[in-house]
C-alpha cells in the first residue's frame, strides 16, 4: 500500500488515500468509426431529406399506426417509432468565431490536427501555466452547469461556453480540433461523449454531459462533468453519483512510481460493484501544449498499462460508466456522437490531472463543478 496525499491545485490537502489499485483512460479515437448503415440503425436515417433527418419530435406523439411526426409520410411504428426517448439529432448552427486577439491553437484554421513530441513531464514552468488553464476550463464548465435547464438548446450552451472562454481570454478548444464545429461537447442520456451541441431542446429528466476544454497561454485543461435537467428519475441519479466516485477513486489512484493500470483498476472495481458498464473505446489522454499527447489512461484494467507515472505528467481521467452495455456505436451522421450499443444511459466526469511528488494535484478541481469531490463526501 501506498499513501496518497490528495491537494487541491491551491495547495490545499483534501484527504489521504491509501492506494494500491488498479485503472485505464481515454483519447477521442473517433471510435472505430463503425458507419451503421439504415437497416441497423432505424428511420432516423433512412432516406430523409437532411430537414427531415434533423426534425425533433412534438411534445405529443402519434399512435403507432398514425403518420410520423417527421413527415416522412409512414406509419409512426415504421418510422421513428422505434427511436421513442432517444437523442435524436438535431440542426448544428453556424461556426463561431473567436476575436483576433485570443492566442489560436495550431488546428485552430486547418482543422488538421499535427501531433509533435512533447515531454511527458512538463518543467514548472509548464505546469504553472496549465494550472491557470485548468482553472480556467472549471470555472466554464460551473458556470456552465448553472445555466442548464429544461428548454434551452444545447447550442445556446455552446454559444455560452463559447462566450464564457472568450471572456477570459481562452480559445475553446474543442473548435475546429479535427473539424470539431462547436466550442463544446454536450452528451445527453444515452449518448457517451463527443456530441455536438445542435437544436436539440433540454428535456426535463434529461442527464447532460458538458466537456469544456479551455487552451490559453499556450496548454490546454479539459474537464467535464454530468448535470440534471429539472427532476431525474432515482436510477440515473445514482449513475451519475458513481461515476463521480469512480472518477475520483481513479484520482485517488494517481501515486508516483505506480503504473496508470492503477487508475482503471480502481475504477473498473468501482463501477463493476454497481453493476455499471465502463466505455473501453474512449480513454484520457496526455494532455499540455497538445489537446492530446500519447499517454494513454484507460479507464478498465489491463495489465499493458505499464507506463509509470512520474512527477511533472499531465493527463485526464474521464470514465464513461453504463447502465448497461460498454459497447458503443455511431448512428449519427456526423461521425463524432457515440451512443450506447443498447441506448441506456451514460454518465461521464473529467478531470485534468498532474501527478506530483507524493500524490495528485487536480488543475481543474478547485472552483468548478464537483458535487461528490471527496471534500464535499
Ligand atoms: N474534451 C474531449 C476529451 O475529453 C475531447 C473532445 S475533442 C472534440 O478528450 F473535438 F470533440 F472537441
Ligand atoms: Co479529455
Ligand atoms: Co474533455
Amino acid at each position: 500500500m501506498t499513501d496518497t496525499t490528495l491537494r487541491l491545485s491551491t495547495g490545499d490537502v483534501i484527504g489521504t488515500t491509501r492506494s494500491s489499485r488498479l485503472f485505464r483512460t481515454r483519447v477521442p479515437r473517433p471510435a472505430g468509426t463503425v458507419r451503421l448503415g439504415p437497416e441497423r440503425t432505424g428511420a432516423a436515417r433512412t432516406n430523409l431529406s437532411p430537414v427531415l433527418q434533423h426534425a425533433q419530435p412534438p411534445a405529443v406523439l402519434p399512435q403507432a399506426n398514425e403518420p410520423c411526426w417527421c413527415g416522412s409520410g409512414r406509419k409512426y411504428k415504421r418510422c421513428h417509432k422505434p427511436l421513442e426517448g432517444r437523442v435524436l439529432q438535431g440542426v448544428v448552427s453556424p461556426r463561431l468565431e473567436v476575436p483576433a486577439h485570443i492566442e489560436r491553437p495550431p488546428y485552430a484554421d486547418t482543422g488538421i490536427v499535427q501531433r509533435w513530441a512533447e515531454p511527458r513531464v512538463k518543467s514548472p514552468e509548464v505546469i504553472e501555466r496549465m494550472r491557470h488553464a485548468g482553472h480556467t476550463a472549471a470555472a466554464v464548465l460551473r458556470l456552465a452547469g448553472e445555466f442548464v435547464r429544461p428548454g434551452i438548446t444545447t447550442d445556446e450552451i455552446d454559444r455560452y461556453v463559447h462566450q464564457l472562454c472568450i471572456d477570459r481570454g481562452a480559445y475553446p478548444s474543442p473548435l475546429n480540433y479535427n473539424g470539431f464545429p462547436k466550442s463544446v461537447c454536450t452528451s445527453a442520456n444515452e449518448v457517451i461523449c463527443h456530441g455536438i451541441p445542435d437544436s436539440r431542446v433540454l428535456q426535463d429528466g434529461d442527464i447532460l454531459n458538458i466537456d469544456v476544454t479551455c487552451y490559453v497561454g499556450g496548454v490546454h485543461g479539459d474537464t467535464n462533468a454530468t448535470f440534471f435537467v429539472g427532476d431525474v428519475d432515482p436510477a440515473s441519479r445514482h449513475l451519475v453519483q458513481v461515476t463521480e466516485e469512480c472518477t475520483w477513486y481513479g484520482i485517488e489512484a494517481v501515486v508516483p512510481g505506480r503504473p496508470l493500470s492503477d487508475i482503471g483498476r480502481a475504477i473498473e472495481s468501482h463501477a463493476k460493484k454497481h453493476r455499471y458498464g465502463v466505455v473501453k473505446a474512449f480513454i484520457g489522454h496526455g494532455i499540455g501544449e497538445q489537446f492530446h499527447t500519447d499517454i494513454q489512461v484507460l479507464h478498465y484494467y489491463d495489465q499493458r498499462a505499464n507506463m509509470i507515472m512520474r512527477p511533472g505528467m499531465t493527463f485526464t481521467i474521464e470514465p464513461m460508466i453504463t447502465m448497461g452495455t460498454w459497447q458503443h456505436k455511431m448512428v449519427f451522421d456526423d461521425d463524432w456522437t457515440a451512443v450506447t450499443a443498447d441506448g441506456k444511459r451514460t454518465a461521464q466526469f473529467e478531470h485534468t490531472c498532474l501527478v506530483t511528488d507524493d500524490g495528485v494535484e487536480v488543475l481543474t478541481a478547485s472552483g468548478g463543478a464537483s458535487p461528490s469531490a471527496p471534500w464535499r463526501r
